[in-house]
């Protein structure tokens, strides 16, 4: 026992002698329990509630169990079995000498078991309905499976596409970001507090502003102006935490000069002060011994220290705190007032979570172990079916070449058609690859024996080795990217062949799902040669070609635009992808998504978001383009714009109307307008509100969205749809970081993208 643990074990006795062995006391009012708690930990006990410990490979099990009944593990990550959490939350709750229980965390993204399309995607949907079910079903597998907290939802603005996180994340716009962002929350935690036993505490990640690391560069540093900050990259987390989530995961980036985990400015001004946030803090992983490599700390004592000043609260896969702080805090250099503030925040976080009340919450009683939480999946595959369906964006659709004939013969080509582990796309928590429904069988089941469906690879994701080799790093002994070791041409003269009988070629291409990840940045964004030659050799059939696009940030689509009869975005479709590709392919289901990114022509064009701020010579299409802002050797602007996505059915706007055309403060003007149906199929659409300051004391971005409603309407139907717009909605951040709305005109603009608008005008007095 060394010599602060004995103190502690000391003034332990001196203090509460009655409940040294006794188990904490029945939740009564969580800040008395705490204070009560805390006031018979040792020190030893108190820095170990702060450490956030990986199960896997770092340490053995039988250390792992040592460690936590010696109360020095506050929660443990990436395990995710109640049979595997049983035995450690025994060793906390029963054996340890507070009996402080541990919880169990893990990255639920975008499902559990049952596997949702990526955030991206659902953000496609613009359905916050939809969105609302993947997250209740994600939290009530992995409540199922022992868990307690999800690292998630991810909301960091991506305007740059090359950032391979892109695909985690919920698209570029504040607005919708912060929408979603509200309602995964509320969702996974089920209410105010997580603390029944079919929620988990949400932590909003990664605080703050990853998404704007340097060209794309995963792990970069980040630059950005307040007024930025405040606008655009800030809403989303905040809108995550006003919905109640518990916590708080600190980005890896640094902001400004100053790594994010020893930002004293971001975690204490910002989230504590001024934000009132009140749960607890997460380190991200490794990331205050990064402090070191940042350059602000010289060796891992300093690292330590920067990091419980600024306020991290529980230190992830990070041995810092545990080898470091009890020194810091012998010195005197770390108040134990700062120790006591982490701790106070863990063991609120446990309280929240229910884990006071009953450690075994999301365990269960051993004998519940023959419900096997897998069996769960089986009962949401047809939320999941939906949520993909909702998520798929149309891009082209000449001479309406979908929806397709169940009938004659189609060519199914293309790496991604029949690849199972693809379909999960990133971060795919629990989600079992052989459990996904391919492309290839998703048509199959849909065709039955209406259609022949022929298939063949054609190509691989890629032939660059260097690449394949990267891709497979960490997973040699189940490699992701398995090469077709026959030769380019050999398959594409198969592809070929396949194409040559068919009435119509659909091609499944796009990117392995490690090319969109963490650490997955990349400098192009087209279809990866072999692809690209694939599709050549395709298009000169002179047979339809349909392009089912799987990828995880948008990607350079000159060439597949111009030459595609039909385009589908689909992202990563989860478990139930290949049915919901088919009942969309097929005319089952009626495209409704809408780009939550702008696509850009070309890599040099980035960023290409649509809610850029105004500037003095802008480039307007069809005029000269000399000496305004532009690139000069192709057209400008996005190849798709944000909020743009089409459908089998054709929908049109009436012009705005404005119940006002002047507006008092505190007053509000109603904009509505008249969508109509009018094709010959039901659809769904999404009308979009964007509004424009016309001018202000700062300049204001292009357009801002500031509302949108997804409308289901009957072939023919016609609906009005109305949106509310109040003072609030026309305040930004003016040169004294005061959130105001100026007096002056506005305009007001509502489309079916961010492009095409219809406006009208009114003035705030
Ligand atoms: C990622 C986080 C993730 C953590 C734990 C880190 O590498 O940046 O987003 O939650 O790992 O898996």
């Amino acid at each position: 026992m060394n010599r602060l643990h004995l103190l502690g074990l000391v003034t332990t006795l001196l203090m509460a002698p009655a409940f040294a062995d006794t188990q904490p006391k029945p939740p009564q009012d969580k800040q008395a329990f705490i204070a009560d708690l805390m006031s018979r930990m040792t020190l030893d006990e108190k820095i170990g509630q702060l450490r956030l410990i990986s199960i896997g490979k770092e340490m053995p099990k039988p250390q792992i169990l040592k460690e936590i009944a010696a109360g020095r593990i506050g929660g443990t990550f990436n395990s995710v079995t109640r049979q595997e959490n049983r035995p450690l939350q025994e060793a906390a709750a029963n054996n340890s000498r507070l009996k402080i229980p541990i919880f169990f965390a893990y990255d639920v993204v975008h499902g559990h078991r049952t596997i949702f399309p990526i955030s991206l995607a659902q953000a496609s949907s613009w359905d916050m309905e939809a969105i609302e079910r993947g997250g209740r079903i994600s939290a009530i597998e992995s409540a199922a499976d022992g868990l307690d907290m999800t690292f998630a939802p991810m909301v960091d603005i991506s305007r740059d596409p090359r950032w391979g996180r892109t695909s985690e994340g919920f698209g570029e716009d504040p607005y919708l970001v912060s929408r979603i962002a509200e309602v995964m929350v509320k969702a996974y935690q089920g209410g105010a507090t997580p603390n029944q036993a079919d929620s988990i505490m949400a932590s909003v990640k990664h605080f703050a502003l990853y998404g704007a690391v340097e060209g794309g560069r995963d792990y970069n540093a980040v630059d950005m102006s307040p007024m930025r900050m405040y606008q655009d990259y800030l809403p989303p987390y905040k809108a995550g935490l006003d919905a109640g989530a518990g916590g708080v995961m600190v980005a890896l980036n640094s902001i400004n000069g100053t790594p994010a985990t020893s930002n004293t400015w971001l975690l204490q001004d910002l989230l504590r002060k001024e934000w009132g946030f009140k749960g607890v803090t997460i380190s991200d992983h490794g990331a205050i011994s990064e402090l070191m490599r940042h350059g602000v700390a010289r060796d891992g004592r300093e690292a330590a220290k920067l990091a419980i000043k600024a306020g991290v609260d529980l230190s992830m896969h990070d041995e810092l705190y545990a080898s470091e702080l009890p020194g810091l805090i012998e010195s005197g250099e770390v108040d134990i007032r700062e120790v006591d503030n982490a701790v106070r925040e863990v063991l609120g976080a446990k309280w929240d979570m229910g884990l006071f009340a009953d450690p075994f919450l999301r365990i269960g009683k051993a004998q519940d172990d023959s419900a096997d939480p897998g069996v769960e999946n089986l009962q949401h595959r047809d939320v999941a079916r939906d949520v993909a369906r909702k998520s798929m964006v149309l891009l082209e659709n000449r001479r309406n070449t979908l929806p397709l004939e169940k009938q004659g013969t189609i060519a199914l080509i293309g790496p991604l058609a029949d690849s199972h582990i693809d379909m999960l796309g990133s971060w795919s928590a629990s989600g079992a690859a052989k459990q996904t429904v391919t492309l290839r069988q998703g048509m199959q089941a849909a065709l039955g024996d209406q259609a022949r469906l022929l298939y063949a690879r054609g190509a691989n994701v890629t032939n660059d080795s260097h690449i394949v080799e990267y891709l497979n790093f960490l997973n040699w002994d189940d490699p992701e990217v398995v090469q077709d070791p026959r030769t380019p041409e050999a398959m594409i003269a198969e592809a070929l062949k396949v194409a040559q009988q068919a009435d119509v070629i659909v091609a499944a291409v796009g990117e392995s799902r490690g090319m969109s990840h963490e650490s997955s940045s990349r400098t192009s964004l087209d279809l990866p040669e072999s692809q690209r030659e694939l599709l050549r050799a395709l298009k000169a059939t002179g047979k339809p070609l349909v392009l089912v696009l799987m990828n995880g940030r948008p990607l350079t689509l000159k060439w597949e635009q111009a030459n595609a009869d039909a385009i589908l975005e689909t992202w990563y479709t989860g478990t139930e992808g290949g049915n919901a590709i088919a009942d969309v392919l097929f005319g089952d289901y009626n495209p409704s998504g809408k780009l939550p990114i702008s696509f850009p022509r070309s890599v040099g064009q980035i960023p290409t978001y649509y809610n850029h701020p105004r500037i003095g010579r802008p480039y307007q299409v069809g005029k000269p383009g000399n000496y305004t802002s532009q690139y000069f050797e192709e057209p400008n602007g996005p190849l798709y714009p944000f909020g743009y996505g089409l459908s089998y059915t054709d929908f049109e706007l009436s012009p705005v109307r404005l119940s006002a055309t002047k507006v008092r403060r505190g007053g509000k003007v109603e904009a509505s307008v008249t969508v109509k149906n009018t094709g010959s199929r039901d659809g769904a659409t999404v009308v979009q509100l964007y509004l424009q300051d016309v001018a202000a004391s700062m300049i204001r971005p292009i357009k801002e969205l500031k509302n949108f409603q997804k409308v289901s309407l009957k072939a023919g139907e016609e609906k009005v749809v109305r949106f509310d717009i109040n003072e609030d909605d026309l305040k930004f951040y003016n040169l004294q970081m005061q959130y105001r709305a100026e007096p002056g005109e506005f305009n007001v603009q509502i489309g079916l993208d961010s492009q095409n608008v219809q406006q009208e005008t009114f003035e705030l007095e």
